[in-house]
């Protein structure tokens, strides 16, 4: 048996910022995952970073990667009706700013800072389970080689997905979900291709919601609303760029087109469960929310949490004073519900609905027309985008 301050189940953004911000305090941790090191690091996910996120990780010594290779963008473009409208977040939010850099290589910068400080993480894990979370802690698994293992901890941190197991160890009539599907997932695809804007372009279409954004002057990252249900075979590189050559149209814009290496398909849906804790159990990250992509807040999200989590956990370990701890679930909900409604925001106004009326579909260009015409508007969806401040 392993005993530690702070058992955490995933090692995907939440848990391993978690263990970071930990170590930094003097408080250990072990980690549980079930994936494999070289699968989380190649798994291909969103790429924005909000200042906050940029500001803790420089601050916290695992910026200097990001800092080299990420990709600093003061404004995007809403793109409708064939014409591009520039929302300028550094103007409109006191010089805030984002950084584009892929999710999988904040994980690469976190394991390696994780490793090279010692760090106990248990890749390729299975059949985890939490037991006594409202009293002694434990969580079982059996490593990778097959053997049964124990962690013995005085807090439990699950930080292990929409899939993990730690917000069902929450009871049901403990907690509440809340849920919204769309009718909608987005298409993904990496190719290999020039930059066709200096900064992403989100693009509301007749035949539906696009977004290119970017990974390197080398390789792009673009987006088109599909059928959930599609399947990427459907779609050959050719009927694709047509797809999205069409959505970005307009004032001659062409975007440039290369051979495309990746394609994937993700649904849209939005979820919050609360309370975030039960007993010494305490969800964050996916585990306790998603969000739909379109507002580039879940990575950001997952970090908010564990830096309120860790100086709860801080404060408790260190003086034995729980207020934090017992205050962390509706301190970081107040802050997933705002997220949850600037993303559902962003998802209505840009994407197709099937079902909408005409009534509707003026009522969404107007409002496009007000985010993009009215300096106010504009600063409401600029200081979400750019992230509300941590405290
Ligand atoms: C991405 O680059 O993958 C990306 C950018 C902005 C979003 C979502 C995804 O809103």
């Amino acid at each position: 048996m392993t005993r530690t301050q702070v058992g955490i189940v995933g090692a995907g953004p939440a848990g391993l910022m978690l263990s970071h911000l930990l170590h930094l305090a003097g408080i250990s941790s072990v980690i549980l995952e079930t994936r494999s090191r070289k699968a989380i690091e190649e798994t291909i996910r969103a790429g924005v970073l909000e200042q906050n996120t940029v500001d803790l990780m420089t601050e916290t010594g695992i910026g200097d990667r990001l800092k080299r290779e990420g990709f600093v963008h003061h404004g995007f473009d809403f793109r409708f009706e064939g014409h591009s409208h520039r929302i300028d977040l550094t103007k409109l939010t006191d010089g805030r700013s984002i950084t584009v850099y892929a999710q999988h290589e904040v994980l690469k910068d976190l394991i390696q800072a994780r490793l090279a400080a010692g760090a106990d993480i248990r890749f390729e894990v299975k059949e985890v389970a939490l037991h006594d979370v409202t009293g002694s802690p434990r969580i079982t698994f059996t490593d990778k080689d097959g053997k049964a293992g124990e962690v013995a901890c005085e807090i439990v941190a699950g930080c292990d997905g929409s899939y993990g197991v730690s917000r069902h160890t929450i009871p049901q009539e403990n907690r509440r979900d809340f849920l919204r599907i769309y009718p909608f997932g987005w298409f993904g695809i990496l190719a290999e291709a020039p930059p066709s804007s200096d900064e992403l372009i989100y693009a509301r279409h007749e035949r539906g919601f696009a977004l290119i954004s970017t990974r390197s002057p080398e390789v792009q990252r673009m987006y088109f609303q599909c059928d959930p249900s599609d399947s990427v075979d459907n779609w050959s590189d050719d009927r694709i760029w047509e797809e999205l050559q069409t959505r970005t149209e307009g004032e001659g814009f062409r975007l440039k087109e290369g051979r495309i290496f990746q394609k994937n398909i993700v649904p849209m849906r939005s979820f919050v469960c609360e309370p975030m804790q039960y007993g010494k159990l305490f969800i964050a990250g996916d585990a306790a929310h998603t969000v739909p992509p379109t507002g580039a807040k879940g990575l950001n999200l997952a970090v908010a949490d564990v830096f309120v989590l860790s100086r709860a956990i801080e404060r408790y370990l260190k003086s034995g004073n729980d207020d934090g701890l017992q205050g962390y679930s509706a301190k970081a909900l107040k802050r997933i519900w705002r997220a949850q409604h600037f993303s559902w925001w962003m998802t209505s106004m840009l994407h197709r609905f099937d079902d909408a009326s005409e009534f509707d579909r003026r009522r969404q260009l107007a409002e496009l027309e007000l985010v993009t015409s009215s300096e106010a508007a504009a600063r409401a969806v600029a200081e979400n985008y750019v992230g509300l401040p941590l405290n």
